[in-house]
């Protein structure tokens, strides 16, 4: 599972942190829509937003926790209406990712913030794939779409979304759970993800961000998900921790989020190392990147920086990415033999 290398110089560590071949897990992309792409979709499509400005809107950027910034997450997501809109944001979104050298990622989108509004799953869809293809074409970024249910929305308003979805399956490869935790239990959702799982969807949820312990063990046990998004209050149970480490249950952290929306109260008391100790896939993602002050190397890069993890980690991180991603055998094998041969290019 480890690798053997040499050791690799410290002052390294930063360019090889953006040199090395990753997955990106956790990505929202209606949270890599940029102010400045805000306010170009707000003007294309007449559109208007309660802020004078780029500046303003960013000065709003200051949360104190999950709720708060889900709030200015959908006022933002409110200027997407064509396709051609959800197709900018995203190829946006790959170019960056690609510059990141993300060799694999898996978005997700939140279908139900566009629909109440009156856009139609078709558009959404349309736009993301056709960026995904164009990603693989143009840019050598394999990329793939994750549906996400909004948990503060009914049992029925996502079996009404899964339907919609319907006509447009071989466009996705899983779905996952999203927006405010607390007081929304996996288990609201348990007929859904039973339906999800029968069609052959991969299956993940938000679990462990703000809320216990006892929700990442109902994700697992009751949605029956492959990964846990964020997962990192699981450390508060010791059995839980056992259990994930066990079954090589991917948890995709999100370092700069979780100090954004205060889960941590700064990088430097992050648990990522604690979690890498502990034998779990942990992975780095960037989540809300637009929102949250850095895409995926920023992630790797101020990480590292606080709490002083060096190559081994990343190395971890990067194979963990490879190793949790949905991709088939043989494009995760040759992921991995790309990370390897980046390491050893830094020996
Ligand atoms: N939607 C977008 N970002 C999210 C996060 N970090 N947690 C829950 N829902 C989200
Ligand atoms: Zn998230």
């Amino acid at each position: 599972m480890t690798n053997t290398f040499r050791p690799i110089a410290a002052d390294r560590l930063p360019a090889l942190l953006a040199a090395m071949p990753k997955a990106e897990l956790h990505i929202h992309i209606e949270g890599s829509l940029e102010p400045e792409l805000i306010f170009a979709l707000s003007q294309r499509n007449g559109i208007a937003i309660p802020y004078a400005g780029v500046e303003e809107l960013r000065r709003a950027y200051a949360f104190t926790n999950l709720q708060s910034f889900l709030d200015i997450y959908y006022a933002g997501a409110s200027v997407l209406i064509t396709a051609q809109d959800f197709y900018d944001m995203a190829w946006a979104y790959l170019r960056k990712a690609a510059a990141d050298n993300v060799a694999r990622a898996e978005i997700f989108f939140d279908p139900q913030t566009h629909t109440a509004r009156g856009v139609d799953m078709a558009t959404v869809i349309d736009g993301l794939h056709r960026a995904c293809a164009d990603a693989q074409k143009q840019l050598g970024v394999s990329a793939a779409l994750i549906l996400c249910f909004l948990r503060h929305l009914s049992e029925e308003d996502a079996f009404q979304t899964l339907e919609q979805a319907q006509p447009f399956l071989d466009k996705i490869i899983g779905v996952g759970l999203d927006s405010s935790e607390v007081g929304h239990p996996p288990e609201k959702f348990a007929r859904v993800f039973a339906r999800c799982r029968a069609l052959g969807l991969h299956l993940v949820a938000h679990a462990g961000e703000e809320g216990p312990p006892a929700y990442v063990w109902s994700a697992l046990d009751v949605l029956k998900v492959e990964r846990i998004d964020h997962g990192v209050q699981s450390v508060r149970d010791a059995a839980l921790m056992q259990r994930l480490a066990r079954d090589r249950i991917p948890l995709t952290v999100c370092p700069l989020s979780n100090q954004k929306l205060c889960v941590f109260p700064d990088l430097q008391h992050h648990n990522l190392g604690r979690l890498l100790e502990a034998g779990l896939v942990a992975t780095v993602n960037s989540d809300d990147p637009a929102y949250f002050g850095g895409y995926i190397n920023e992630n790797f890069t101020q990480t590292f920086a606080a709490t002083g993890l060096g190559a081994t980690q990343a190395y971890q991180l990067a194979r963990n990415s490879f190793e949790g991603s949905f991709g088939d055998a043989t494009q995760k094998q040759q992921l991995i033999d790309r990370l390897d041969e980046v390491f050893a290019k830094f020996e």
